[in-house]
């Protein structure tokens, strides 16, 4: 007797289920809600008659159809919002009035920046834009341009080597500047040579404000007949005014490279500090800040390529683009620009 009540319950519940799940609007819910639960609903039937049963079984069938009833009721909620979520996803849920949502742009990063505006300066005073080999020979890198092995002007250059799988294999190297393209321009071509040679370069040395171990440079030669230290003054000077504007101060001084002679130096004055502060962190002091190297083609790097010195004599140079962008924007730390911080990057 009591199995059959309790079994009762249970096929009431699994019924109304059955019922429930193939109720699909609002009346639907209704007249499901009135033939279950309403006042002459099953549900509501079997808890009538509990009255009938024997006090033991009554608590037993009892408990289990109020758990039923409970149950159901749920079951009742849960198919509503089904049933609403459907009919949302079903509908055009477009508001043509909200105001659209902003494109996040990107930007070109400020050394790329810089690199153009560099490159587009010395465009306009004729000098066509190369680029060579980030992975170099020591031959290149170094020897052609009068670096010989061994040779103390090497440790100006603290240098990324690649193992070699052989001894018999040239010696390979993370290129350390963008010198090593004047050679491999000048062997190929005939003077009149104007070029400008963008490129990362590598240093294996530990990085500070003014130092990373990958840097960007702009390599500049011209050879032609006649072009004299006169000629890389005016064209240096020309590239400072229209890069930093007339009021900064360019500064050359006598300096040692050895694919060049003489070799220079130039400086801009310092845009951190007056130019006496010890502590600056760009000038330390100096109140000058170099920018690049420069100098008149070693007359042997000419009569090697096969031209005659005599006749034919050139200048060349090499600049940082990163210390040029810091320069013009007032950055006052090189680690900036590669550390990737988009709050430093976005502001370009
Ligand atoms: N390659 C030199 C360096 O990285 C810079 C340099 C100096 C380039 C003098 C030149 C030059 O073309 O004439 O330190």
């Amino acid at each position: 007797m009591t199995s059959t009540t309790l079994d009762t319950v249970a096929a009431v519940e699994a019924e109304a289920r059955a019922r429930l799940a193939e109720a699909a609007d609002e009346a639907a819910l209704e007249a499901w809600r009135l033939g279950v639960l309403g006042r002459s609903g099953s549900l509501t039937g079997v808890l009538r008659g509990l009255g009938a049963l024997p006090e033991d079984e009554r608590r037993a069938v009892g408990a289990a159809a109020n758990i039923a009833k409970q149950a159901l009721e749920a079951a009742l909620d849960a198919r509503r919002e089904e049933l609403r979520r459907a009919a949302l996803g079903s509908m055009e849920a477009l508001d043509v009035t909200l105001p659209g949502r902003p494109v996040r742009r990107g930007g070109l990063h400020p050394v790329t920046q810089v690199r153009r505006e560099i490159l587009d300066i010395f465009a306009r005073l004729g000098f066509a834009t190369v680029e060579g080999p980030e992975v170099e020979l020591d031959e290149y890198n170094f020897g052609r341009l009068r670096i010989p092995e061994h040779h103390p002007a090497r440790d100006m250059w603290d240098t990324f080597w690649f193992e070699r799988e052989q001894a018999t294999d040239p010696a390979m190297l993370l290129r350390t500047h963008t010198s090593p393209m004047q050679i491999r321009f000048i062997e190929q071509h005939e003077p009149p040579i104007r070029i400008a040679v963008p490129g990362r370069c590598y240093r294996y040395e530990a990085t500070d404000a003014t130092h990373e171990w990958m840097m960007q440079q702009i390599e500049l030669l011209a050879v032609d007949e006649g072009l004299s230290m006169a000629n890389l003054k005016g064209t240096l000077q020309e590239f400072a005014r229209q890069m930093f504007g007339p009021e900064r101060r360019v500064l050359m001084r006598n300096s040692y490279f050895p694919f060049v002679e003489p070799g220079v130096e130039l400086s801009v004055d310092c845009f951190a500090c007056p130019g006496n502060n010890p502590a600056c962190p760009v000038c330390r002091g100096s109140g000058w800040i170099e920018i690049m190297g420069a100098g008149m083609v070693h007359p042997e790097i000419i009569e090697a390529a096969g031209f005659d010195p005599t006749r034919y004599t050139g200048f060349a140079a090499g600049m940082g683009v990163e210390r040029v962008t810091m320069l013009k924007y007032g950055i006052t730390d090189i680690r900036a620009f590669y550390s990737n911080d988009p709050r430093f990057l976005a502001q370009f």
